[in-house]
């Protein structure tokens, strides 16, 4: 029998841990992170988390490098409290996009993160939208991975969709989105983009499907440097769409995305709160922010409670 169940937070995303909390009238238990002047990090529970059954919410966001040491001594320093189980809560895993060796002599990040986080101590993992689903492979334990395409569509099925067809940003999402076009009844296009080596540069090089006169909605797992997303709206737009909206699981929005998606014919940028956003949300009129702490919440507790996790999936394909 597990005993209570706690929920701590590294420092990467508190606010995200604090809404998953007020939904499970739940009290975040307090950690302490010291940064000494060598660069070495210590973190101590405040709390007593003996024998408990413990979720440890952090996601990836910079400093990417010392949220993933301090997931690392959070999670040993649990395992040496006496903790019961201790499950990794990570909304955006770091290196997810590092996930095959595709090029001569490359590590593949994502399963090392996988290996790391196991060795320190997660017994499990909540986790949501991977950029590919075989990376659950790359565990050892039990991993539960939930999915944004609800949140979405609920929010989206609040307009007229009669005109509308759904886009794949690239040929890797598109085997995704037949979830989204049977909630929506929609039909879908494919856009094939090529990226140029290892830079931030994608150029769209064909189009599969016809979206003239029609509002177009783009699916992506994450938009990173806005290249692929913004190049993918101007690139609809030139093939006839009458606007473009995106809805984007992980808002990485690094480097200079936002002064892209300003500059792009992007009408609507759709996004979750797995990442914080802090001043990016003045800066851009253009995103909306769906919250996926409530999905969060219920899937902490139904694992608490040796519950079923698929039925928050809703319809499967
Ligand atoms: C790539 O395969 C992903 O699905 C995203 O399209 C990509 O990570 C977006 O990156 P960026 O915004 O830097 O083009």
């Amino acid at each position: 029998m597990l005993g209570a169940l706690k929920i701590l937070s590294g420092s990467s995303h508190v606010e995200f841990a604090k809404e998953i909390c007020d939904h499970m009238a739940v009290e975040l238990s307090e950690i302490e992170t010291v940064h000494f002047s060598n660069q070495n990090m210590l973190v101590r529970i405040l709390d007593n988390v003996r024998e408990a059954d413990i979720f440890v919410i952090q996601t990836s966001c910079p400093p990417v490098s010392d949220h993933i040491i301090e997931t690392c001594l959070l999670l040993d320093a649990l395992r040496h409290s006496s903790a019961a189980r201790i499950t990794a809560v990570l909304p955006y895993f770091p290196y997810v996009r590092s996930d095959k060796k595709d090029q001569p002599r490359i590590s593949i990040a994502a399963k090392l993160m996988a290996s790391m986080f196991q060795t320190a101590g997660a017994d499990k993992f909540l986790l949501m939208e991977l950029h590919s689903h075989q990376i659950q492979g790359f565990f050892n334990v039990a991993v539960d991975q939930l999915l944004a395409v609800d949140v979405f569509c609920n929010y989206l099925k609040k307009k007229d969709l009669s005109n509308y067809i759904i886009v794949a940003a690239d040929v890797g999402e598109a085997k995704h989105l037949g979830r989204y076009a049977n909630r929506l009844n929609l039909p879908m296009a494919i856009i094939d983009k090529r990226r140029i080596g290892n830079t931030d540069t994608v150029v769209p090089t064909h189009l599969i499907g016809d979206v003239t006169g029609k509002h177009c909605l783009l699916i992506d797992d994450e938009i990173a440097s806005g290249g692929t997303l913004c190049k993918a709206a101007d690139f609809l737009k030139e093939n006839g769409a009458e606007s473009v909206r995106a809805a984007v699981v992980h808002p990485v929005l690094s480097g200079t995305a936002i002064d892209k998606i300003n500059a792009s014919s992007l009408d609507e940028l759709i996004v979750t709160n797995t990442i914080p956003l802090g001043n990016k949300l003045s800066l851009c009129k253009k995103l909306t922010v769906l919250s996926v702490a409530p999905l969060f919440a219920k899937a902490i507790q139904r694992i608490h409670n040796g519950d079923s996790v698929s039925v928050l999936f809703g319809p499967s394909g």
